[in-house]
């Protein structure tokens, strides 16, 4: 479910206002959750999409693990964007919207910003509202000619972009965050995109490459333990929200590979036999039980621009750092 924000709504001044106007919305995102958990918790392998894992403390340490020095893609794509940013705005040509999907702090966006010349309009998509929100009030203080039109909602269900009216525009999916998606999700994904941004849109993707695990996996289980507790915020949203009563002590993070679906896969382990409530109802975890929170699939250059085609996107030009760690995939819709 989509909902937009207009810059004075997304501004704190009159978050009352959001609120208010946002009452019937924030009980179905509620009921949402409470649909995906129960759902996840009763199957024979136990999940929770990872979209949930970013309310506002999520997004916190999610900011918190790019800067760690494990975590590689972020400071790699950010180097690609400084390193070719104009090289990229001269093979987009003249563009006038630029849209996001999972922006975040909108951090490496504003790269992409300055490189652009002539932008005007900027739509952010994602889930998290509070950063949204945030995000969108410091673009607009800092980019005065830019005006910015947030979404909130979930980027795989996005139908239109905040009563903007773009033509041919730029679409922008940062942080390999497409990698969260299998390959049906993000064929998926790439079908609804190519149909929401129109006729003569092209799209930049980040996409983390496959590579040594003594890299990979490091980066999603860091040694001071950011990454455990962006996974355990997890349980402890699902308690505040969900009437839970999960112990985070007696879970613990868990990144591994899987070799033949090339990902990183997520889980939360239960460290002993135990019993937790949710929503009324009950679920016993046997010691070593798991339940999985997000996958990140890794790319060659070939696998993700069949997976752009098999999508709707012609590949244009892909640009990658020296180490060959991660790429940025320029795509035109086919
Ligand atoms: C891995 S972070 C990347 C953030 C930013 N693009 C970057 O590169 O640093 C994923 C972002 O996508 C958002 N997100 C995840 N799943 C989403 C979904 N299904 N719909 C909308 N936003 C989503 C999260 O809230 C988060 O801001």
């Amino acid at each position: 479910m989509a909902r937009t924000l207009s810059m004075p709504q997304a501004r704190g001044e009159i978050a009352r206002d959001i609120q208010t106007a946002a009452e019937p919305t924030l009980v179905a995102q509620a009921a949402e959750f409470a649909e995906a958990v129960l759902d996840g918790l009763a199957r024979k392998q136990r999940s929770i999409p990872s979209r949930f894992l970013y309310d506002e403390a999520g997004s916190a340490l999610f900011e918190e693990i790019t800067k760690l020095d494990e975590y590689y893609p972020t400071r790699t794509e950010i180097v690609l964007l400084r390193a070719f940013g104009r090289e990229i705005a001269a093979r987009v040509g003249p563009v006038e919207t630029l849209v996001e999907f999972g922006s975040g702090s909108s951090r490496k966006t504003r790269l992409l910003i300055e490189a652009l010349d002539g932008l005007k309009t900027y739509v952010p998509i994602d889930v998290s509202e509070t950063f949204l929100a945030e995000a969108a009030e410091g673009l607009e203080a800092d980019f005065a000619h830019l005006s910015v039109r947030p979404v909130v909602g979930d980027f795989t269900k996005t139908r239109d972009l905040n009563g903007t009216d773009a033509h041919r525009p730029l679409g922008f999916f940062s942080g390999s965050t497409i990698g969260n998606l299998t390959h049906d999700e993000a064929e998926g994904f790439l079908r609804n995109a190519a149909q929401l941004l129109g006729e003569g849109s092209t799209f930049l993707i980040g996409v983390d490459l496959q590579k040594d695990l003594d890299i990979l996996l490091p980066a999603y289980d860091d040694a001071r333990g950011v990454t455990a507790s962006f996974s355990l915020n997890l349980l402890t949203r699902v308690n505040r929200e969900l009437d839970g009563d999960f112990n985070t002590e007696r879970f613990a993070h868990r990144a591994l590979y899987n070799a033949e679906a090339g990902r990183i896969e997520i889980y939360l382990e239960s460290l002993l036999d135990q019993t937790v409530h949710v929503c009324g109802q009950r679920f016993g975890f046997a010691k070593g039980e798991r339940i999985h929170t997000e996958n990140s699939h890794k790319y060659t250059i070939e696998g993700f621009q069949n997976l752009a085609r098999r999508g709707g996107w012609e590949p244009m030009q892909v640009w990658t750092d020296d180490a060959d760690l991660f790429c940025l995939h320029l795509l035109r819709r086919a």
